[in-house]
């Protein structure tokens, strides 16, 4: 028998492409989880009959301890172990170094609650399993106003890297995709205040931002969804500790 296939943030963006990608691969059972309950709904109309039975759908707040523990037990008692998890769940919000209160919660979703999932997770991860981590570009890089993102990016790179040696032991590979400007919900939101400031709209700084990019276009969420498919598969099993830059040569140079 598969193992499961477990995927944070898997009401939107990237989360949701992988949700779509994994669904027309081999017939793995898949835990989707996300915060957003409207969100995952959605998903959920959008399904056949069939693929609705290959799908458990978990709407949690990744950082509420007691909730993420009772739905690993919960989804866990199938027995069969896990096979792959993707962990996309996010936020970007902007901060200056003074405010705490954002600071906390973008370092507690982004950084903490993924340590800890995964540590809840550990026990139960069959030999050869998949981890691949969301980071970002901005895993390597600053950004102006930006600095609890960064740092919550800087450290799922670091966090990689050390449990790519622990559970190299029982063949587990752990892997992070580090995209640019990824055409969602969320680089939507992020653009709206900049737009506004410049008093153009996202769709008009969106058509700039591909002028700088070497490939002239953003990427799709179907891009990133298609590396990940790439380094969860057989083919990767070699493939460990390493964050796959995915920028359409952004940032290569001038
Ligand atoms: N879009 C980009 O340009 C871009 C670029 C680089 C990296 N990334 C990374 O890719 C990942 C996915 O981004 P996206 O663009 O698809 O974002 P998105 O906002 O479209 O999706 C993120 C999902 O995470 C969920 N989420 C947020 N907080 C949660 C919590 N506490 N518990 C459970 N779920 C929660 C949200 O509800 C949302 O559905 C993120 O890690 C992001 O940092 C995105």
């Amino acid at each position: 028998m598969k193992g499961i296939v477990v995927i944070t943030g898997a009401a939107s963006g990237i989360g949701a492409a992988v949700v779509k990608t994994e669904l027309t691969q081999a017939k793995r059972h898949i835990v989707a989880i996300d915060i957003d309950e409207a969100g995952l709904d959605c998903i959920k109309q959008s399904l056949t009959a069939d693929e609705k039975e290959r799908i458990t759908f978990c709407c949690i707040d990744l950082t509420d301890i007691n909730a993420m523990q009772a739905a690993v037990s919960g989804f866990c008692c199938r027995g069969d172990g896990v096979d792959k998890i993707i962990i996309s769940h996010a936020l970007s919000n902007e901060n200056q170094i003074d405010q705490q209160s954002v600071w906390d919660r973008v370092l507690d979703v982004n950084l903490h609650s993924t340590q800890r999932f995964l540590a809840a997770l550990e026990p139960h991860i069959n030999i050869h399993g998949r981890v691949v981590i969301l980071s970002s570009v901005l895993g390597k890089a600053g950004k102006v106003s930006n600095s609890a993102y960064c740092v919550s990016k800087h450290g799922l790179l670091g966090l990689v890297k050390s449990l790519a040696l622990d559970w190299a032991p029982r063949k587990i590979t752990v892997n992070a995709v580090m995209p640019c400007w990824v055409d969602t919900p969320m680089l939507r939101r992020e653009l709206a205040p900049q737009a506004d400031a410049l008093g153009i709209t996202v769709d008009r700084m969106i058509r700039q931002i591909k002028k700088r990019i070497p490939l002239k276009q953003l990427v799709k969420d179907s891009d990133v969804a298609d590396t990940i498919a790439f380094l969860t598969s057989s083919s990767a099993a070699m493939i460990t500790a390493q964050g796959i830059v995915i920028d359409g040569g952004f940032g290569c140079g001038v």
